[in-house]
């Protein structure tokens, strides 16, 4: 059965692969990048294996609130429904590792924006729908003063 996923950070590494495979078995997939000429690239790349549907991509920068809900709200702009919501964007390494609302940037994109874009998303997503949280053993411990961007 056809799904629509939304995968977040999908213009590179895992979830560049991950859109790939699910396009291939003709799921729609929604394209979720920061760097508009990365996610170009990839939306072009992508339509050539989506068999003939187009392929929708929206930007937002996950280190900044306010895009996290504009991203929700685009995304409810076009779909009443979503099948997965893939919180797969993640940063390790940084080097501004400050964020303009003054957040420890790993924080604001590895934690804090999937559970917003989840929380944001929540109408959209029914009793069968699956939310897929990536994470890293490298953003296991808790560093008080990496979380306030004050360390690497
Ligand atoms: N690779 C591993 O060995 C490994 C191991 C354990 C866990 N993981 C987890 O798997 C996930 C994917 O890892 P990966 O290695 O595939 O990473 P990657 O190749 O570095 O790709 C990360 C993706 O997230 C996007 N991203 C980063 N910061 C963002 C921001 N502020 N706003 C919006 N998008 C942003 C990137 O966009 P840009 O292209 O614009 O940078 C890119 O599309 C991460 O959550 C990571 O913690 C990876």
């Amino acid at each position: 059965m056809k799904k629509t996923i939304l995968i977040t950070g999908s213009t590179d590494g895992i979830g560049l692969e991950t859109a790939k495979m699910l396009l291939t078995q003709g799921h729609h997939v929604l394209l979720h990048g920061r760097n508009p000429a990365k996610l170009a690239d990839a939306e072009k790349t992508l339509s050539a294996l989506a068999q003939g549907e187009p392929v929708e991509s929206y930007i937002a920068d996950l280190s900044s609130m306010a895009d996290v809900d504009a991203l929700a709200k685009a995304v409810a702009e076009k779909h009443a429904h979503l099948d997965v919501l893939i919180n797969n964007a993640g940063v390790f390494k940084t080097p501004k590792p400050i964020t303009q609302d003054g957040l420890d940037v790993r924080f604001a994109v590895n934690t804090l924006a999937p559970f917003l874009l989840t929380q944001k998303l929540m109408p959209l997503l029914g009793a069968s729908s699956r939310v897929v949280n990536l994470s890293s053993a490298a953003q296991a411990p808790v560093v008080l003063e990496a979380l306030a961007g004050r360390a690497m």
